[in-house]
């Protein structure tokens, strides 16, 4: 295969590049990532050196430079977007520029080369919210119900990605996944940015009652279940992915994490909640489970010491990403 990975220097992106080359060795990689703030090459030095791997630095909204890089692919997996559902409370418009877009000019090229598969990565916040407390999960059939910029934007390209199905039978397949964690993570998203704080003798900020219901996976089991989907999965569907947690409380990860670290809950803070919060995720995998053989390998406790391990002897990789503009976010974001 010939896989053009779009956003390979962000989380999820390199994880799945690292984790691909290693299974696949016969197969290349262009990375295409136009290295925001959240693009990092340091996390792709282990094979930045692989003949079967490129990058390229150039943004998904470059119609020219895609369709470059499109007719010499047969598989287009598209992971670039801007993620972060408090930036696009912050300023919405780079959110809309290239989640929906950039994923429409990746589109085109993609009809325009008869590209074998265009695999899209989405998320569970397109779904909206569930109530605290209640047994729902998002299933197959949950209708759409964004509530932030963010999930929005993912929503719009979601329907885009499918009506190319439908209109112009571009072989696609989505598939919306729950929160993940794990090395590589930008200390902006929950985890990283408690576990850095926590390495810095800082304090936690934990949004409003701190009740909050995330669904948590490990960034492997992710990259697995996309191998899967691109391997073994049907044309046109969409699979929803999600982890082993049982509806775990923001406030209860964070004393997990202390303890893990031998820190007291002193350092917890209560902070202004976060404007349009969704209470509560939970994903039915049971259909990726059915089809393709799909469940996730790692527990949450396991996974999470692990990813604590792993950013302690990581120290200088986050020290690096936290000297650039990640300051100036965390005053806006969180004031002094
Ligand atoms: P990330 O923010 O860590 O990485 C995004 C990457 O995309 C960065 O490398 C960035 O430089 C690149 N990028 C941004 N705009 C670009 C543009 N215009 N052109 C080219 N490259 C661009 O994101 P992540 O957490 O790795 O998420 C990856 C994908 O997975 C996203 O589509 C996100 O919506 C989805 N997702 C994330 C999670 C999660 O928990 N992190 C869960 C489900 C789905
Ligand atoms: O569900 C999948 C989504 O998960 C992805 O699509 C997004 O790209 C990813 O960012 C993530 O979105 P969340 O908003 O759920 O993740 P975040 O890490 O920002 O927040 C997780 C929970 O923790 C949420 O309830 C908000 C809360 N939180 C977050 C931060 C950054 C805090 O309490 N304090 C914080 O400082």
């Amino acid at each position: 295969m010939r896989i053009l990975v779009t956003g390979g220097a962000g989380f999820i992106g390199s994880n799945f590049i690292i984790y691909w080359l290693k299974k696949y060795p016969q197969d290349t990689i262009v990375n295409l990532d136009a290295l925001t703030y959240a693009g990092n090459l340091e996390n792709l030095k282990t094979i930045e050196k692989n003949p079967h791997y490129e990058f390229v630095h150039g943004n998904i909204c470059d119609t020219q430079l895609v369709n470059k890089l499109a007719s010499n692919t047969d598989t287009m997996v598209h992971f670039a977007a801007e993620s972060h559902v408090d930036r696009s409370i912050i300023d919405a418009a780079p959110f809309i520029k290239t989640n929906v877009e950039g994923t429409y000019v990746l589109l085109e090229a993609a009809r325009k080369n008869k590209i074998l598969r265009f695999h899209h990565i989405s998320t569970d916040e397109v779904f909206g919210a569930l109530k605290l407390d209640s047994k729902e999960k998002f299933g197959d059939h949950t209708p759409y119900n964004p509530r932030s910029p963010y999930s929005a934007s993912k929503a719009a390209s979601d329907h885009i990605v499918r009506a190319y199905h439908t209109t112009y039978n571009l072989p696609i397949t989505i598939s919306n996944c729950s929160n993940n964690f794990g090395p590589f993570q930008f200390p902006e998203k929950f985890i990283p940015l408690a576990i850095s704080n926590i390495i810095e003798g800082k304090k936690v900020p934990v949004y409003g009652d701190g009740l909050y219901v995330r669904d948590w996976l490990y960034v492997d089991d992710h990259c697995r279940a996309i191998d899967l989907i691109l391997q073994k999965g049907e044309v046109g569907k969409t699979y929803l992915i999600g982890g082993l947690t049982e509806d775990i409380s923001n406030i209860k990860i964070i004393k997990k994490i202390l303890r893990i670290m031998g820190k007291d809950d002193n350092q917890i803070e209560y902070v202004k909640d976060r404007p349009g919060h969704d209470r509560r995720y939970a994903i039915d995998w049971s259909t990726i489970h059915k089809e393709l053989g799909w469940s996730p390998n790692y527990n949450f406790d396991q996974a999470l010491e692990e990813t604590i391990d792993w950013y302690k002897h990581n120290s200088i990789w986050l020290k690096r990403i936290k000297s650039g503009t990640y300051t100036e976010y965390y005053q806006t974001q969180y004031g002094k």
